[in-house]
């Protein structure tokens, strides 16, 4: 038994996405949750910056004596995974590796299609973890930056968003793909306007669930399960303003979020 938080972050509140699949498979986790909304978005930064980012956000979530990191974030995942788990002691588990596999076990047609950061996509991550399982499977992949910032707006319908959407994934679907990965943790929250422009045979999959089945998986292997029968605490950290974040966290998370608190973003 360990009733140590496990530590998630994101550049704003997609990853509470993740968050929630993780609370659905392993209630009783007490979470830190890190958005750093002030330097949000991550997705047209250089690399090594976002790296940087995440490499501190993971040092603070440390300092909080956090058991395990879940970077809730493609293109942390893409920029910083290998550094952080380098250095940092506890299991660290990214979202791009387990959204590759949902990826490869949903194709068909061995043709799949992904909607990520302009960082993700330039950084071949998907591409490269998919070709590791399945070599035969062709990847195509387009940034759909836009689709980000509706989300952290809380804008979740509308003509202009459905539009912009069709716009991100024709090129797509002259590919023929049959399986389009959410490769932004922004994205499941508009699953069913991007489900509305795809035909029946694509079927739309994020890395949520299959990332949350890694973190209990790794709990249940390591042996640092929170098997304790209190009520979970859940914190959460945002680099910008608190009121906002508590608003649409809590649309986020589909449940109230309790406790957040403003930290300096040079913590
Ligand atoms: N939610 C993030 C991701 O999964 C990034 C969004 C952004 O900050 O651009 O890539």
């Amino acid at each position: 038994m360990d009733l140590r938080p496990i530590g998630v972050f994101d550049s704003g509140l997609g990853g509470i996405t993740v968050l929630k699949e993780i609370i659905n498979l392993v209630p009783n986790e007490n979470i830190i949750y890190f958005g750093d909304t002030a330097r949000f978005p991550y997705g047209p930064r250089e690399l090594s910056q976002v790296k940087n980012f995440a490499l501190k956000i993971a040092r603070f979530l440390v300092s909080k004596n956090v058991k395990m990191i879940v970077i809730a974030c493609n293109t942390s995942t893409a920029a910083a995974l290998s550094d952080i788990k380098q250095e940092i002691k506890v299991p660290v588990i990214g979202v791009i590796e387990p959204g590759a596999r949902a990826a490869v076990n949903a194709t068909e047609s061995k043709r799949v299609g992904v909607i990520a950061t302009k960082g993700t996509v330039e950084s071949m991550a998907y591409d490269n973890a998919i070709k590791k399982i399945d070599k035969s499977i062709d990847v195509f992949s387009n940034p759909a930056p836009l689709l980000v910032d509706y989300v952290e707006k809380g804008i979740f319908e509308g003509r202009s968003l459905e539009k912009t959407i069709c716009e991100y994934l024709n090129p797509l679907f002259t590919k023929s793909i049959d399986v389009l990965l959410l490769g932004c943790t922004h994205f499941p929250l508009i699953e069913n306007n991007i489900k509305n422009c795809c035909s029946a045979q694509v079927k739309v999959i994020s890395s949520a669930v299959e990332t949350a089945k890694d973190v209990e998986k790794t709990l249940k292997d390591k042996d640092i399960l929170n098997n304790s029968d209190n009520e979970s605490d859940r914190k959460f950290y945002t680099t910008a303003d608190e009121n906002t974040f508590f608003k649409s966290g809590k649309i986020f998370l589909g449940e109230k979020i309790k406790d957040v608190s403003h930290i300096d973003i040079d913590m």
